[in-house]
């Protein structure tokens, strides 16, 4: 028997930054929004936990016991006595360490397939619960649409999503590490006092009635300074998008593809075709969101 799960990437809409607590994370504001650009993960039963990658990035995805699959796959036996003797494939289409929840996708899809193929039945509470463990943006990859994301972001609340959203990806020619990201962001910001994040209600109504040049005067993402000064050639992709016509241009989560607000189809694909031309980015992709998360396809 064979468990495939797919998975989507996110956006963050906005990402509001605390002070970094004692545990070296930091507080977030962060409401996320899923895009239709997927991974795909598929369980099969085997005699060890071995993990392979396809797709465009695959060469840059660790395939040993750190990856987020492997890890979820090992968790879920540990909680369950089962032996996590499966081999997971990744059919990967999200960027790689591009700020669009790649790794954590992987992550929450193992687990779902795993739950899956040895019908442990975990609840949604006890996913979520190792998802968390897993990584901050992990619960959000299982749940999917559009959640606000609390404490580091993995204590979440659905949120409603009016309408359909049009966004363009510029994928960047390299990746850029999160835990580098925020590293600069607490240099940037030192002996600045950070106040507490919060979401904005502007941002969640703008989400709710599906309004897109709304959300596109809301959008914010604190960790924006910190990935233009780690990768400032990014300054250049988001100018292009914006020339483009892109109603809004903004760094996804830490970073570095950039994302692209349309009013439209039309226009993403316009915004689409003029940054695949500007020589600023590796490729461009369109995506609407939200978009469902975690989702058995077959077995
Ligand atoms: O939780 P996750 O493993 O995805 O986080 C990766 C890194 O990002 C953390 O080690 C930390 O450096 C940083 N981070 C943070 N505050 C958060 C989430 C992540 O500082 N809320």
């Amino acid at each position: 028997m064979t468990v495939t799960v797919r998975v989507p990437a996110k956006v963050n809409v906005q990402l509001a930054v605390g002070g970094a607590r004692p545990d070296g994370f930091h507080d977030l504001a962060n409401v996320f929004l899923a895009v239709g650009l997927y991974d795909e993960v598929t369980v099969t039963p085997a005699d060890e936990l071995s993990v392979t990658c396809s797709g465009p990035d695959a060469d840059q995805v660790p395939l040993d016991g750190t990856n987020l699959a492997a890890r979820a796959a090992v968790e879920l036996g540990r909680r369950y006595g089962v032996d996590p003797h499966v081999h997971i494939h990744i059919a990967k289409d999200i960027p790689v360490a591009g700020g669009m929840a790649g790794g954590s996708a992987d992550g929450a899809g193992a687990l779902l397939a795993c739950d899956t193929l040895w019908g442990t039945n975990a609840s949604r509470a006890e996913l979520l619960d190792i998802c968390a463990e897993l990584g901050s943006d992990v619960p959000f990859s299982l749940v999917g649409g559009a959640a606000l994301g609390l404490g580091r972001g993995e204590r979440l609340r659905v949120l409603e999503v009016g309408g359909t959203f049009h966004w363009v990806f510029a994928m960047a020619g390299r990746g850029l590490s999160t835990p580098a990201v925020f590293r600069e962001f607490d240099r940037l910001n030192e002996g600045v006092r950070i106040p507490e994040p919060v979401a904005s209600r502007e941002l969640l109504d703008a989400l709710a009635k599906g309004d897109a040049a709304a959300l596109a005067t809301a959008v914010s993402n604190d960790l924006q300074p910190a990935a233009l000064s780690l990768f400032p050639e990014l300054a250049d992709t988001l100018a292009a998008g914006r020339s483009a016509g892109a109603l809004a241009a903004l760094v996804s989560g830490s970073g570095p593809t950039t994302a692209f607000l349309a009013r439209d189809p039309e226009s993403a694909a316009e915004v689409a075709e003029a940054l695949a031309a500007s020589g600023t980015c590796r490729t461009v992709r369109t995506a609407p969101g939200a978009a469902p998360g975690a989702t058995v396809l077959g077995n």
